[in-house]
């Protein structure tokens, strides 16, 4: 089984991510670790633990983060997700308390463990990169217990939070900056799920209607229920939880290598992946020098994915 961690902000796409990371029985969930960013950070711990209770993953343990971006007020999406952050769906919540560490104390353990036992980890950021930035810098060793980060974040296209801006990246550019550029130099790779096929992934009301029969499942369908109000149409996107199944079902995503920069400064672009789809002389003339280049998931296999989270 893949080893995995998930950081989060859950979030009704996050709880989408969680059930399928906590049922698939390809992945080995060692640790979920939560960020403030769609809700403030005392609701995302409860939604998570809430979520995988739901999932029959009282096991996991699930520790409390960064409570604001590295240098920029918190700034939340509650019009998406509810005023609680899981839709303000009438469902009983966790009283489980959370892993007494910090979420970077857990990854760092988690990490270590993990680079002993020679299983490095997949890890799944799905919200604000200011846990993961805080830990590459704080604990750069860590990095040898990675194979990998695969990250729900930016666009190469438009935006959601701003007309430029991906939520994610835009809440704490900072964060993402650090993160793409530590994993270059510390020899992670890095895959970004991205706006550019993050809708794509829709389970149709009808579809959702069939779940039923466990708390998981009727988690899953009040879910995307409650995505498919927000979006008005008759589906909802599994959001963040394509980056779980493109981990699972790597060859259902289509990637590019590209350099990637983050917009860093203050203007309408602030947060903004740009992502350097030029050919290579152009860009190895670029007069800012090299950027982190990472793979880019231009296409996603929408209806394999939907189907791999249906059925987990
Ligand atoms: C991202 O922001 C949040 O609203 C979602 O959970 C997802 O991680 C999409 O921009
Ligand atoms: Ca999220």
């Amino acid at each position: 089984r893949k080893p995995v961690v998930l950081d989060v902000d859950t979030g009704l796409d996050d709880a989408c991510a969680l059930l399928l990371a906590g049922r698939h029985p390809e992945l080995d969930l060692k640790a979920v670790t939560c960020v403030g960013g769609n809700v403030g950070i005392d609701d995302v711990v409860r939604n998570t633990l809430t979520v995988l209770d739901a999932a029959g993953r009282p096991d996991v343990p699930v520790a409390r983060g960064a409570a604001v971006p590295l240098i920029q007020p918190v700034r939340t999406a509650r019009h998406v997700h509810g005023a609680d952050g899981l839709g303000d769906l009438d469902w009983p919540r966790s009283t489980r308390p959370p892993d007494p560490r910090h979420a970077i104390e857990l990854l760092r353990d988690v990490l270590r463990d993990a680079a002993a036992d020679g299983a490095p980890v997949t890890l799944i950021p799905l919200a604000p990169l200011t846990n993961i930035a805080l830990l590459l810098r704080t604990y750069p060793e860590a990095a040898a217990g990675l194979k990998e980060i695969v990250f729900m974040g930016g666009s190469a296209g438009s935006g959601n939070a701003t007309a430029s801006a991906e939520f994610n990246i835009w809440t704490d550019p900072e964060a993402a900056a650090i993160v793409l550029k530590s994993a270059e130099d510390l020899g992670v790779p890095v895959t970004m799920y991205g706006l550019d096929v993050f809708y794509d992934v829709v389970v149709t009301l009808e579809q959702a209607r069939g779940l039923s029969g466990s708390p998981s499942a009727e988690l899953a369908r009040k879910l995307i229920e409650k995505r498919s109000e927000r979006y008005q149409s008759d589906g909802g996107s599994i959001g963040d939880g394509g980056a779980v199944c493109a981990v699972i079902d790597p060859s259902g995503l289509t990637t590019q290598r590209y350099p990637v920069r983050v917009e860093l400064s203050g203007g309408w672009s602030r947060g903004r992946t740009i992502v350097d789809t030029r050919d290579a002389v152009d860009q190895a003339s670029d007069p800012q020098g090299p950027a982190p280049v990472i793979h880019v998931a231009t296409a996603v296999d929408a209806k394999r994915y939907a189907e791999l989270w249906l059925a987990t």
